[in-house]
C-alpha cells in the first residue's frame, strides 16, 4: 500500500492491484460506445443558461455535448456500447459470463443497471452489479473485473460505463450544466493464455472526507425526496469547481506515477494516454505534470463534454477507431471523481 499526500495534507491509502504476477493474463478484447443522437453546442446552452461559446471552451475545452432523449436511459446507452463491443471482441453473446457497470447515473437506486442490461441484451442469468466511484468508475470496474477472471471464475466480462448525466444537470446553474454529457462506452474482457499483456496492474484510491466538492445530495437516505427538497432543487449535481480542478491535476498525476514505479515503467514508456475528460485545462496540466507529450494523448471532450464514468471507455474505443492502438503498446488510463475517488490502470494491449 502506497501512501499519497493529499493537498489537505492527509495521508490517503492507494490500493494497488497487480495482475501480471500471475500466469493467466486479462486482455481488452473488444470496445465499442455509444452517444445519443442531440448534438447540444454552446450556442445551444447559451439559449438555456447565461453562458457563452467563448466562456466555455476557453475554460474547459467543451464544444459541444451529446444528450439522451426523454425515453433513452442510461442501460440503454450501455446495451449499445456492449453490442459493439461485444461485436469487436468477436465472441458469441453466451460466452460474457460477468457484467459490471460504472454509472452515477442508473435508471433507478435498484435493481442496478447491470441487471437491466443482461435483461436488455437478452443474456442468461449471469453475475452483474453495478460499481458507484463516479467519474472514477471504469477504471475501478475494470481494476474488479480483472480481479475476478484471474481468479478463474469468470472467462468473459463487460466492463461498461454510462451516463445520463442530463438527467442530474441543473439547466438554471451555469457553472455545472454546461460540463456534462451523455454516453457509454464498453470493453470486453478474457483471460488470455499469454503471459504479461492485457491489463498488467490497477490502482485506486478514494477520500471521503469532504463529499460536498462534488455530489447530488437528494434522492438518497440522507435526503430522500420531499417537496422542499424538490424545490430546493437538491436532487441536482453539486460542484465546487474550483477545489476539484486543483485537487483533479494533483491526483491524478500521482495515481499515474505510482503505477507506473510499481511496473517499473517511466512515462517515456507510455504509448498513449486516455485521461478523464473532465477540462482540457485540467489535461494540459496534467501532461506537464507527467512530462508526456499531449500528442500521446487522446482527447474528445470537445464533442462530449465530461461523461463522467463513460468518459474512458468512449475515448479509448475512438483511439482504437482512430488507429491509435497497437499490439504492444503501453496505455495508461486516468481517472478523478467524485467520492473523492481516483484510478488508473496500465495495459499492454495484445
Ligand atoms: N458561462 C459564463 N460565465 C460563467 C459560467 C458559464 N457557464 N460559469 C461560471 N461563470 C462565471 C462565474 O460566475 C464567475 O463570474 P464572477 O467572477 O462574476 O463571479 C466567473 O465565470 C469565473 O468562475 P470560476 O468558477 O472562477 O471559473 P473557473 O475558471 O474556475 O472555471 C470551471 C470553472 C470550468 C468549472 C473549472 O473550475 C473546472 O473545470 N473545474 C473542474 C471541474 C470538473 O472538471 N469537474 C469534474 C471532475 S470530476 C468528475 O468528472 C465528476
Amino acid at each position: 500500500m502506497l501512501q499519497l499526500l493529499n493537498p489537505c495534507d492527509q495521508l490517503v491509502p492507494l490500493f494497488i492491484v497487480s495482475m501480471s504476477t500471475s500466469s493467466k493474463s486479462v486482455v481488452i478484447r473488444g470496445t465499442g460506445s455509444y452517444a445519443p443522437k442531440r448534438v447540444v453546442t454552446n450556442e445551444d446552452m447559451s439559449k438555456i443558461v447565461d453562458t457563452n461559446d467563448e466562456w466555455i471552451s476557453s475554460r474547459t475545452g467543451i464544444r459541444a455535448r451529446h444528450f439522451a432523449a426523454d425515453d433513452e436511459f442510461t442501460s440503454d446507452m450501455a446495451v449499445h456500447a456492449a453490442k459493439q463491443a461485444i461485436e469487436r471482441a468477436q465472441i458469441a453473446l453466451s460466452e460474457i459470463d460477468l457484467i459490471i457497470v460504472a454509472t452515477m447515473t442508473p435508471d433507478m437506486p435498484f435493481p442496478s443497471t447491470a441487471c437491466l442490461v443482461q435483461s436488455k441484451l437478452g443474456l442468461p442469468t449471469v453475475t452483474a452489479f453495478d460499481v458507484q466511484a463516479a467519474c472514477s468508475g471504469f477504471v475501478y470496474a475494470l481494476s474488479v473485473g480483472s480481479s475476478m477472471l484471474q481468479s478463474g471464475n469468470f472467462k468473459n466480462a463487460l466492463i461498461i460505463g454510462a451516463e445520463k448525466t442530463s438527467g442530474i444537470l441543473d439547466f438554471t446553474d451555469r457553472t455545472t450544466c454546461v460540463l456534462f454529457g451523455d454516453a457509454a462506452g464498453a470493453v470486453v474482457l478474457s483471460r488470455s493464455e499469454t503471459p504479461d499483456i492485457g491489463v498488467l496492474g490497477c490502482l485506486s484510491g478514494a477520500d471521503g472526507s469532504n463529499p460536498s466538492l462534488l455530489f447530488q445530495p437528494g434522492g438518497g437516505s440522507a435526503m430522500p425526496p420531499t417537496i422542499e427538497s424538490l424545490s430546493n432543487r437538491q436532487h441536482y449535481l453539486k460542484m465546487n469547481g474550483k477545489e476539484i480542478f486543483k485537487l483533479a491535476v494533483k491526483v491524478m498525476g500521482q495515481a499515474s506515477t505510482d503505477l507506473l514505479e510499481k511496473h517499473d515503467l517511466t512515462t517515456a514508456d507510455i504509448d498513449l494516454v486516455i485521461p478523464h475528460q473532465a477540462n482540457m485545462r485540467i489535461i494540459d496540466s496534467l501532461a506537464k505534470r507527467l512530462n508526456i507529450p499531449m500528442e500521446k494523448f487522446h482527447n474528445n471532450l470537445a464533442e462530449y463534454g465530461n461523461t463522467s464514468a463513460a468518459s474512458v471507455p468512449l475515448a479509448l474505443n475512438e483511439a482504437f477507431e482512430a488507429g491509435r492502438i497497437h499490439s504492444g503498446d503501453h496505455i495508461l488510463l486516468v481517472a478523478f471523481g467524485a467520492g473523492l475517488t481516483w484510478a488508473s490502470s496500465l495495459i499492454k494491449w495484445h
